[in-house]
């Protein structure tokens, strides 16, 4: 029985066919979802298997959709190289499903229509391609992977197999994002000719990267592929071309063997007073749950110190992105900024588009983001676009509902498949390529992927 006052707006949206359009090839294509009062008929619910019950795999892609979701899918499994984690994330999740250590054996045995990726970065790659091969739809964290031998062996998986692989680009569904979007394809300042993107993360949440496996180039990408790529996707979607060649520079000035005094991590550290970077873990319980507790299993120290000697990524980054429409770009990335956020301008040849969001500050404050619209010869224009109240500016909730709502139309062609995944790492690789090699990198020397003028849009799940 499904009681018509125990559903949200956005349930009753979907199924009274206020939202349109349809998903070409949706995962969710069997749920008919017309009827709706004293009870809908669900006819069948979309079976998911996730692999990676950390943070992202247990908050996000499970507690998340069993609350808001559970009517259109179902868990039929849930795996971890981890095996404590694994039983935390079904706990935490709130499901009753088989937990696994052994992929193969997972997807054999529960034979999901969809798999969730949600594991360490340089891991993607295997269970795309092997899930893909065993019959299901990927849904992957960004960023899709790490370096371009594994975007190839992805792409081609896709054409073997016939399956698909969406990326899921959050950053793309924040309304203020997506307002950008809007302006800028109504020709609001004309055709786009450059871009000025500076991103600042912040002594907390930047330099919680320094902490996390993410220190290491071999398990993220460096920044310039796990963080960089959200903001490399976004561009590539904004500018609506391809990239086709970047030059970088790169430094790791501040973290790692910077730092005056070191330990392993904060909880074994004798100089707490003194270090403006200790985390105590210890007052996070998701964290305890999630990972202390698990420590003895894997050894891994979710309260890593960030001044390890083994950090082998740049804290500081810098680009030149040439576009395949001759849009060039000035993109940076910071990791020890005072505040979170970025400011970016988009020039064009009827005027300028500009924004600048500090992240990190007091939604109390004020409760909108801001667009400033300067036309040329003409007055400026400020539009206010209100937060979004799910996770990452309001996209997270935006996301989750297309791709699990029936017939949740795509006006801002914000679903991202393998190839918009593929360039936005495609790009910090090239960038990472560039600082080795001194010299600006070709996209299209990278993979089988030829860089095009103007975007093409499929939609897929
Ligand atoms: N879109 C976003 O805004 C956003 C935000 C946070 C994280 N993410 C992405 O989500 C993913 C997970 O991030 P997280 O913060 O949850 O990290 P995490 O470290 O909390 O979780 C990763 C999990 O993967 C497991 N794992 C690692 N290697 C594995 C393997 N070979 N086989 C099976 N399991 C393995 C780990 O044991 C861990 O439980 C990452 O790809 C990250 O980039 C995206």
């Amino acid at each position: 029985m499904y009681i018509m006052t125990k559903i949200s707006r956005r349930h009753f949206l979907a199924a009274t066919g206020a939202m349109t359009g349809s998903a070409l090839l949706s995962p969710l294509s069997g749920i008919k979802a017309e009827t709706i009062g004293i009870s809908t008929p669900i006819v069948k619910k979309t079976r998911i298997a996730l692999i990676g019950t950390g943070s992202r795999g247990i908050f996000m892609w499970g507690r998340d959709l069993m609350r808001e979701y559970s009517n259109y899918i179902e868990f039929v499994g849930l795996c971890d190289i981890n095996e404590g984690r694994v039983e935390t994330g079904k706990r935490m999740i709130g499901v009753s499903c088989p937990t696994y250590t052994d992929f193969e054996k997972m997807m054999k045995e529960t034979k999901p229509e969809v798999l969730i990726v949600t594991t360490m970065d340089s891991t993607h790659h295997q269970f795309i391609i092997r899930g893909m091969e065993l019959g299901a739809n990927v849904i992957t964290e960004k960023p899709m992977t790490i370096d371009e031998k594994k975007i190839q062996a992805i792409l081609d998986a896709e054409e073997r197999t016939g399956k698909h692989c969406r990326v899921t680009f959050n950053y793309r569904y924040s309304p203020h994002r997506a307002k950008i979007w809007e302006l800028l394809r109504a020709g609001e300042i004309g055709d786009i000719t450059s871009v000025d993107f500076h991103w600042y993360l912040d002594t907390s949440h930047g330099a919680d990267y320094f902490r996390r496996w993410h220190r290491l180039v071999e398990c993220s990408g460096s920044l310039w592929v796990h963080k960089a790529s959200h903001h490399f996707d976004l561009l590539n979607w904004w500018i609506d071309s391809d990239p086709e060649s970047v030059y970088a520079l790169g430094e790791l000035n501040f973290y790692g063997k910077n730092g005056t005094m070191r330990a392993k991590n904060c909880r074994t550290c004798p100089q707490t007073k003194q270090c403006p970077f200790f985390f105590d873990i210890t007052k996070v319980k998701s964290h305890m749950d999630i990972y202390v507790a698990n420590e003895k299993y894997d050894g891994y120290l979710r309260d890593g110190c960030v001044f390890r000697n083994d950090v082998n990524i740049f804290d500081k980054m810098a680009a030149t992105i040439h576009y395949k429409n001759g849009v060039q770009v000035a993109y940076s990335l910071t990791t020890y900024s005072p505040y979170e956020g970025y400011r970016i301008a988009f020039n064009g040849t009827k005027g300028r588009l500009e924004a600048w969001i500090q992240e990190s500050r007091k939604t109390s404050d004020v409760n909108y983001d801001e667009i400033v619209l300067f036309k040329n010869f003409s007055k400026r224009e400020y539009i206010h676009i209100p937060f979004g109240t799910s996770g990452h500016g309001g996209g997270d909730a935006l996301l989750k509902d297309q791709l699990f709502l029936p017939n949740v139309d795509d006006p801002y062609r914000q679903c991202a498949n393998s190839r918009d995944g593929a360039l936005a790492c495609l790009v910090g690789i090239a960038a990472r390529n560039s600082i080795a090699t001194k010299q600006p990198v070709k996209i299209a020397d990278l993979t089988s992927i030829s860089p095009m003028e103007k975007k093409q849009y499929k939609r897929i799940l």
